[in-house]
Formats: structure tokens, C-alpha cells, sequence
């Protein structure tokens, strides 16, 4: 299975997929209890081995959107999570979470409708996505986040996520942050996210991109 696969895992119940253009490997998969996946196994993924609630559970934990399932002979299928999160992670990439329309990403993709990782080194071959090239660039940000933003008044919705020419990621919605421990340090509803590498005030754009001369094509 090759890294920019795909793969589909047939179940009696639910179908699951694996899209290998969008994983970067956290593992949130492999390391959940039970049989649904087990490294080193052929079929790596096997729906059949646990319940339906257990495969749903495990799929929406993926914080990449490459996993995915369709449920069969059932009206029952993913929802976002009620509040719209990006978490600034140490060292890697956003992961958001919600409602999301991201611009342009491509129609059979269906996880980054809820689940994304999106690239703030400015290295990925693959943006907006991360994929994982901040390792070999040697990326450094512990994902600490200074400001806290004026707020929300209700949280979901829709999470808007553009991607200006040569520039920051532009979110809109109710949008909360959170920083690379956890903590929820900010919230609003419009933000310039760096995706370049270079703000001194990451997460937000500083303007940076400009003089890091950074080309998001
Ligand atoms: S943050 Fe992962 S490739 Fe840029």
C-alpha cells in the first residue's frame, strides 16, 4: 500500500477508506484498542472484527481526514463536532476540526469536511495539507499562542478556511484555538493564520510571508 494510495476496508456494516494523500501517520488509529486496525495485519483494517459504534469512534478520531466510512443500509453518517477547533501542534502542523469548507480541496476527499491537517511550515508538497515535510525542515514551533482574540457568541457553524495567494490561511466563523498544550487560548470569528513558517507572532500572520518570499504554489 503505497503512501499516496488509497485503500478501502469492506465491512458486513460500514465501509472504510483510507486516503493516503492526506495521512501523515499520527496513529490515532493503530493505537486504539481492539481489532478494527492492527499494524503488520493483511487487511490492515477489518470492520467486521468490532462493533459499528467502535468503527465510527475510531475513524473520527483520525486527525488528518484520511479516514472516512459509509455506513450501509443505515441513515447514520459523520458529523462535525459542534465546535469549530484548530489546534497549533509542537513542531507540526493546524489540526482543525468542525464544519469545514476548505477552499478548493478536492470533492473526493470527504474527511477534510470535518477533520484536517493543514500545513504552517510552508514545506508541504501537498498544501494546504500537511505532509509531514516539517520534519526534514526542521520546522520549530512549540505552538504557543499569545493573543486571545474578542470572542464568540455560539460556537459551530460553518468554518470557512481560504488560502490567500502567497499568504496566510483566512478562517471565518466561530473559531476557537487552541495552543500546543491544550489550552484554549483564543477565540473569534475571522483569523489570518501563518502558514508560511515565518511570523514572529505565530500562529497569526505577522505579514512575514512577504519578505520570506513565500510561494504557496
Ligand atoms: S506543517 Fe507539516 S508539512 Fe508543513
Amino acid at each position: 500500500m503505497g503512501d499516496k494510495e488509497k485503500a478501502a476496508f469492506s465491512g458486513k456494516l460500514v465501509d472504510v477508506e483510507w486516503d493516503g494523500r492526506l495521512c501523515i501517520h499520527i496513529a490515532e488509529c493503530g493505537r486504539a484498542k481492539g481489532e478494527l486496525f492492527v499494524g503488520g495485519r493483511k487487511p490492515w483494517g477489518q470492520p467486521d472484527l468490532v462493533s459499528l459504534e467502535e468503527v465510527l469512534d475510531v475513524v473520527a478520531r483520525c486527525p488528518s481526514g484520511a479516514l472516512t466510512y459509509e455506513v450501509k443500509a443505515q441513515d447514520i453518517s459523520e458529523q462535525p463536532d459542534k465546535e469549530n477547533t484548530v489546534t497549533v501542534t509542537y513542531n507540526g502542523p493546524y489540526f482543525v476540526r468542525g464544519d469545514l469548507e476548505i477552499e478548493n480541496s478536492p470533492d473526493d476527499m470527504p474527511g477534510v469536511a470535518m477533520r484536517a491537517a493543514l500545513c504552517r511550515c510552508g514545506q508541504s508538497k501537498n498544501k494546504p495539507f500537511c505532509d509531514n515535510s516539517h520534519e526534514d525542515a526542521g520546522f520549530r514551533d512549540y505552538g504557543a499562542v499569545g493573543e486571545k482574540g474578542d470572542g464568540i457568541a455560539s460556537s459551530g457553524g460553518t468554518l470557512a478556511i481560504k488560502q490567500l495567494p502567497d499568504g496566510p490561511l483566512l478562517l471565518s466563523g466561530n473559531i476557537t484555538i487552541k495552543n500546543g498544550c491544550g489550552r484554549v487560548a483564543w477565540s473569534g470569528t475571522q483569523v489570518a493564520l501563518c502558514r508560511c513558517g515565518a511570523s514572529n507572532n505565530k500562529p497569526f500572520c505577522d505579514g512575514s510571508h512577504t519578505a520570506a518570499g513565500f510561494k504557496s504554489q
